[in-house]
């Protein structure tokens, strides 16, 4: 190649790592799910003064696949939230978001840009708006769609919010305030809000904490249809629910002083001596 060429190319590879940092989407920056694999962890640790959270965590997420995430208190399960979502930066390791996306290069609104959504434990949804306005605005808040910011909603946008409403079981409910409904719709309004920006992984810690036995029946329902679409990572403490979720078939993964302590069907894991020894046993 002669220097011009090579200068060209320099340059070229400048702008669009400039680019790349202002604005992911618009350079292409798409993540690849040829390889089957959306999540990628691999060697994780995180310290806090010296106290490692996470201690070479790895992990693996097929694309599509429900993954519940299990294990006691203080083990890491947030803190690996973290890590894929860009809150927190690891010391060492891996995060990478299908075969080509490293996600540790980007900051948390690229992460949640390029397709990774996150529901929080506690909801937050705009109490005073509607729940129709919450969605609309989770969708206008989708830089893919930021033209469309002060126009009318399209056809398409209309039956979106309409399909979302139906999954989240607020169909009832769309005229009503947010900050009116009960908590368990409130999580599902914002479960909602996420999926209006179709994510391609979804991040959920402990989404059913103080909902009703029936809400967290209705729950379990919405990500299993969900399953597939989209890939999902569920950390949670109640056992009736991840058995519902797994359907006597999908693995489960128990973390345990910031490592995977145990990985297999739930009733294997039930049955792991070490597991009962620090989690399921109190
Ligand atoms: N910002 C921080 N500074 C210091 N220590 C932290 C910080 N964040 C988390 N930790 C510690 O790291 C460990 C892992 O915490 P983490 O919140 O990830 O656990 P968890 O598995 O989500 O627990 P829980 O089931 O209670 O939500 C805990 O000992 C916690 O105290
Ligand atoms: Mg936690």
């Amino acid at each position: 190649m002669t220097p011009d060429l090579m200068a060209a190319g320099a340059e070229k590879l400048a702008a669009w790592n400039a680019r790349a940092k202002a604005d992911p989407s618009a350079t292409g920056l798409e993540p690849s799910f040829r390889q089957g694999v959306a999540l990628y962890v691999e060697d994780i640790t995180v310290s806090f003064d010296g106290f490692k959270a996470l201690n070479n965590l790895s992990l693996t997420i097929d694309v599509g696949e429900l993954r519940c995430i299990i294990g006691p208190n203080g083990a890491g399960k947030t803190t690996m939230m973290d890590c894929i979502t860009g809150k927190t930066k690891p010391d060492s390791g891996t995060v990478f978001f299908g075969s080509n996306i490293d996600l540790l290069a980007l900051k948390e609104q690229q992460v949640s840009q390029i397709g990774v959504g996150r529901k929080f434990q506690k909801p937050t949804v705009f109490e005073q708006l509607n729940v129709f306005e919450n969605l609309e605005l989770a969708l206008k808040a989708d830089r893919r769609v930021r033209a469309s910011l002060f126009s009318r909603l399209s056809g398409e946008q209309l039956d979106r919010i309409g399909e979302v409403l139906t999954l989240i079981h607020l169909k009832d409910e769309a005229q009503r305030t947010a900050g009116l409904l009960s908590h368990g719709q409130k999580q599902w309004l914002e479960i909602g809000m996420l999926l209006m920006q179709d994510p391609k992984l979804l991040l959920l810690d402990e989404p059913v904490a103080g909902m009703t036995d029936e809400e967290t029946e209705r729950t379990a329902e919405l990500f299993l249809s969900l399953e597939g679409q989209h890939s999902l990572v569920v950390v949670e403490h109640d056992m009736k629910f991840v058995d519902q979720l797994t359907e006597g078939r999908k693995k489960v993964t128990v973390l345990h002083e910031g490592s995977v302590l145990a990985e297999g069907l739930l009733s294997e894991v039930q049955a792991n001596e070490k597991v009962v020894e620090v989690y399921l046993g109190r």
